[in-house]
């Protein structure tokens, strides 16, 4: 069974000691209620996963890990691997991020292996993929995805374990994101690869990430195709994530 929608994750990236945290994590557990009819997560940095989990017991944000390792044990200084984040209470791994792609020159073949250590952890693996600048100003961006949605999901994938993101990387934490049309393109295309490649491919979460916030999320969410978003330093205050999953629940819903 694929996500429930929208699907809205927070990716606080390397920010958030216990204290700021603990605030934040309560006040969106304050607005999220008992239950919520589409999917709403937080990726806090792994040293919070542990107290993460207790704050939010009872409610039905899920939680989730920035990264893991390929392996599941081994002589890898500094690293992660996908069951201890397991063990410590995440559900869900961020995979191939274009921080990790960029700083710790991660290849596809590298997501591919982390996602599949994901997928064997019980972890719903979320894979990121998007174009550079120079790739978008070169016309190359779909090229771009087709290499690294073949190169990054692994062939075991399905609706219910993999959920893609698409981030141009000129749109992180820049202010500036693709026009609706550029993103309902770049989402019809990855729809028709993973309906190509995989049984389930129309039913997989694609989620659009580049600055989101408040103020563009409707507008974003209501593209086709874009069944959630992927957000970072928007993440960071509850109430303004908030107003972005609220944002992508259809009317009516
Ligand atoms: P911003 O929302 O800060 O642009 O970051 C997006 C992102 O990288 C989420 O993974």
């Amino acid at each position: 069974m694929s996500l429930a929608r929208p699907i809205v994750l927070g990716n606080w990236k390397m920010n958030g000691l216990a204290g700021d945290s603990a605030a934040r994590t309560e006040a969106l557990k304050e607005l999220a209620g008992a239950s919520l009819t589409g999917t709403l997560g937080i990726f806090p940095p792994a040293t919070l996963l542990d107290r993460a989990r207790g704050w939010v017991e009872g409610s039905p944000i899920l939680l989730g890990a920035q990264d893991c390792h390929a392996k599941p044990s081994g002589a890898f200084t500094g690293d992660l691997a996908a069951p201890m984040l397991r063990e410590i209470g995440a559900t869900a791994v961020i995979v191939g991020h274009s921080e990790r792609r960029q700083y710790h020159a991660e290849g596809d073949a590298t997501v591919r292996a982390k996602a599949e250590a994901a997928l064997e952890a019980g972890l719903l693996a979320v894979i990121c993929i998007g174009e550079t600048e120079a790739e978008y100003l070169a016309g190359e961006t779909l090229d771009r995805l087709a290499t690294q949605l073949e190169g990054s999901l692994p062939d075991a994938s399905d609706a219910a374990r993999v959920v893609v993101a698409y981030e141009p990387v000129w749109a992180i934490g820049t202010g500036r994101t693709p026009t609706s049309e550029e993103i309902a393109r770049a989402h019809g295309f990855i729809r028709d690869k993973l309906k190509a490649r995989f049984a389930d491919g129309g039913a997989f979460g694609i989620l659009y990430g580049g600055s989101v916030k408040a103020e563009n999320a409707e507008e974003i969410l209501a593209v086709d195709d874009v069944d959630g978003a992927l957000v970072g330093g928007a993440s960071l205050d509850a109430e303004g994530f908030w107003a972005i999953y609220k944002a992508g629940i259809a009317p009516g819903a």
